[in-house]
């Protein structure tokens, strides 16, 4: 048979037609899918190193609330990707991006490590994918590098810090000096313990450092005792801050002057630090005995699905995932919507285990600050140091 021009034209035009429909089905389809197949959550967390530990009981909180929801959130079936950060800054673009490239994720929760949330912040700002931090406190990240798309569950460095330099002060100490890892962490909680403890009477009269993950502490030590301090604001955390609570004991120093820092300090840490922690003081924004029905709950919940105690890390997870629940229902589930999700988020009263609390304008807690004594295997809570206590948010433009 012959094919004339103009049936070739027209058949042609029907292949092309059914293509663009099919086109547009496929794309539909897609669309449907993305709004109601697994959101992909990118966890980013140390699963090695000195703050392996505190990146698990974030994962073991997130993961809890999760299936406290029925393993959805917002109506969403959740589907982890996971990358193991080190705590390693220089890795940290790299790993970020096998998350947001690679693995094409919708939300990016992490990190435990400033330095390396530094990096996932200035990622998920240039890439536009929605950020949860659920520890790590670096100020500028709620400061000057704030976005619309990045929040925290946790705290900025600042906090604790601040509290415990007033709390030092109202104790009557006069001279200190603060010791910690040269990082953001460390330099930010010390400058946030100078700030509190000076504008209230008290001087730091020495800074002193070492690098991070470094624990050798023998010749700080030494130069403390050389130079007989009222109190010492040290920042540790993780395995870190075990090894160093314990050389401070060990050196005799807790007997004379006595160690302070942010809760980190004593937080899930208690087991291995032991007697060498005893009687310690901390502020922090969650203790072991707030004995509220809230709190009681989840920490039963918690200790049921892991068979340990929870701690600020857990509780710092879990919220996590209160926040991206909060955000996903105000946008019906649909995670593409950004600008819903993020109102939802802006707008949550957050039902946390520390208690309630809505996020300040640069997207952190705005929440108390407890004072915390160490007994036995406890931080028990001793009251109040500062109620409501927002990050200044110094820089903050969105
Ligand atoms: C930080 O790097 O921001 C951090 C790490 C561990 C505990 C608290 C803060």
């Amino acid at each position: 048979m012959k094919t004339s021009k103009k049936t070739l034209r027209t058949s042609m035009g029907m292949i092309g037609a059914i293509g663009t429909v099919t086109t547009a089905a496929m794309l539909l389809a897609g669309a449907a899918h993305a709004q109601s197949g697994p959101i992909k959550v990118g966890l980013m967390l140390p699963a090695t190193g000195t703050y392996a530990n505190l990146g698990t009981m974030i994962e073991n909180g997130f993961k809890l609330y999760v299936a406290e929801q029925g393993g959805k959130l917002g109506g969403r079936e959740i589907q982890y990707f996971k990358v193991d950060d080190e705590s390693e800054p220089a890795k940290a673009t790299d790993n970020v991006n096998k998350l947001i490239k690679r693995d094409q994720v919708d939300v990016l929760i992490g990190t435990v490590h400033s330095g390396v949330a530094l990096a996932m912040a200035k990622a998920a700002k240039e890439s536009h994918t929605l950020l949860i931090i659920p520890n790590a406190g670096a100020d500028a990240i709620t400061g000057p590098l704030c976005a619309k798309n990045i929040f925290r569950s946790s705290f900025s460095n600042w906090q604790p810090g601040y509290a415990m330099g007033k709390v030092a002060a109202q104790k009557g100490h006069k001279k200190a000096i603060t010791l910690t890892w040269n990082y953001a962490a460390g330099t930010e909680s010390t400058k946030g313990f100078q700030e509190g403890f000076e504008s209230s009477g008290g001087k730091v009269v020495q800074a002193l450092t070492l690098p991070f993950p470094n624990v050798e502490f023998q010749a700080l030590l030494t130069q403390i005792a050389s130079q007989k301090p009222d109190v010492v604001y040290s920042f540790f955390a993780g395995g870190g801050a075990v090894k160093f609570v314990k050389d401070y004991a060990a050196a005799g120093l807790n007997k004379t002057i006595p160690l302070v820092g942010p809760g980190f300090l004593t937080d899930g840490t208690l087991e291995a630090q032991g007697a060498s922690a005893q009687g310690m003081l901390t502020t922090l924004h969650y203790a072991d005995n707030l004995n509220t029905p809230r709190d009681n709950a989840f920490r039963l919940a918690f200790a049921k699905s892991y068979k340990q105690n929870a701690d600020v890390y857990a509780v710092q997870g879990y919220d996590a995932a209160q926040m991206l629940s909060a955000g996903l229902k105000a946008a019906g589930g649909d995670i593409k919507n950004q600008d819903k999700v993020v109102a939802g988020i802006e707008a949550a009263q957050i039902d946390s285990p520390r208690g309630k609390f809505k996020l300040s304008a640069g997207h952190n807690p705005i929440q108390d600050q407890y004072l915390r004594e160490v007994k036995g295997n406890l931080n028990e809570v001793r009251g109040v140091a500062i109620k409501t206590l927002a990050d200044p948010g110094k820089g903050c433009k969105m």
